[in-house]
């Protein structure tokens, strides 16, 4: 049996999840990956072993939990298109709302009661106010939200019938990439700003797409709020010591309390790629904000949370850093 501290991180060759391990590692713990693999990569596992499988399958998680003791698990696979769970709600409540209440109800057979949750500013629906705090209303626009949002009801229901220590972490727009460039994005279809103007940096797509110029913002396009996949793993192993030192859990926002714009975006690609980057207008897109801005105050004044690459060009150079060098991602 390993003398480190397991950590389960389901969805552990997915995007974030695989920095995760990375930051796991790095600190100490062993981490375990649980994925199907249906949208993650086996060249992401590099920290820890990885059992391949579905996060709904009883069996599996039996035996995943008899063969060591883990001090926390951190939920990471979900389907994540807010589009396809628009066209596809079945898939998303399946996958986003019924599976992982199979892992929870294995882990209560296991007696195990730490758990991290990848929730999302999806949760909050158009904004009524910026920037946007936890105690803005919930009110999601689509199923992808409303999966996240009653995962996150049950997970505070199971803290108060069976004891559960959970932490919801709400991110705004994952960016970015591992400063050393082992892991990266990979997602297919990508839908992400980031790696698809990177993507048209590298001649992959022939434009930019900006949806809408004419939005009551500075430069008339939208203003998201990015925050990097590295402070993202640095904010989970704070909610994990915290758990593991027996505080409280809770639901917390993690993004980095200012919005970039889309040209923003699109000229600090052409700035740090060198690259020409040609960009079009297009339709304003529905039930898209102006601006969606969170507010992480509770995040870091309760778990001293210190963003380290707050800033666009660290998110968009790590990010191309990964593109440059991998072109075709992980190539399976
Ligand atoms: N990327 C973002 O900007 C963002 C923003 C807010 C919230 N989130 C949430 O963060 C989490 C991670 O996002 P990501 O971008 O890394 O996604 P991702 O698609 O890159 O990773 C998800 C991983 O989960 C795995 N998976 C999915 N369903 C599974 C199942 N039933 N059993 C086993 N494995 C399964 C996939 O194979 C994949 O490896 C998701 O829950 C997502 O909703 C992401």
């Amino acid at each position: 049996m390993t003398e480190e501290k397991c950590i389960l991180v389901v969805g552990g060759a997915g995007y974030i999840g695989s920095h995760m391990c990375k930051a796991l590692a790095r600190s100490g713990y062993l981490p375990v990956v649980l994925d199907n693999l249906g949208r993650g990569h086996r060249e992401a596992v590099q920290w820890g072993p990885l059992v391949t499988g579905d996060m709904d399958d009883s069996d599996l998680l039996d035996r995943t939990f008899s063969a060591r003791p883990f001090e926390a698990v951190m939920h990471f696979a979900a389907f994540a298109y807010v589009g396809e769970s628009v066209t596809d709600p079945a898939l998303y409540y399946r996958n986003n709302l019924a599976a992982p209440m199979v892992l929870l109800d294995a882990m209560r057979r296991h007696g195990m009661d730490r758990f991290i949750f990848s929730s999302t500013c999806a949760i909050y629906g158009e904004p009524n106010r910026i920037p946007i705090a936890e105690d803005h209303p919930q009110r999601p626009i689509n199923p992808y939200g409303w999966t996240k949002k009653t995962v996150e009801q049950i997970l505070a229901d199971y803290g108060r019938a069976y004891g559960l220590k959970s932490v919801s972490l709400r991110y705004f727009n994952a960016a970015g990439a591992d400063p050393d460039g082992e892991i990266g994005e990979d997602h297919d279809p990508e839908t992400h700003l980031i790696p698809l103007v990177l993507q048209t940096a590298l001649g992959q797509r022939d434009t930019v797409r900006i949806f809408g110029d004419d939005y009551p913002t500075e430069d008339g396009t939208c203003i998201r709020d990015y925050v990097h996949v590295n402070d993202l793993a640095d904010a989970h192993l704070l909610a994990l010591e915290r758990l593991l030192a027996g505080g409280g859990g809770g639901a917390y926002n993690l993004g980095n309390g200012r919005g970039f714009s889309v040209q923003e975006v699109i000229h600090t690609a052409r700035r740090v790629t060198g690259c020409a980057i040609p960009a079009e207008k297009a339709p304003r897109r529905p039930g898209d904000p102006a601006r969606l801005i969170g507010s992480s105050d509770k995040f870091i004044a309760e778990c001293g949370w210190r963003p380290r690459f707050a800033d666009l060009e660290s998110m968009v150079t790590t990010a191309w850093n990964w593109h440059r060098n991998h072109p075709d991602g992980y190539g399976d």
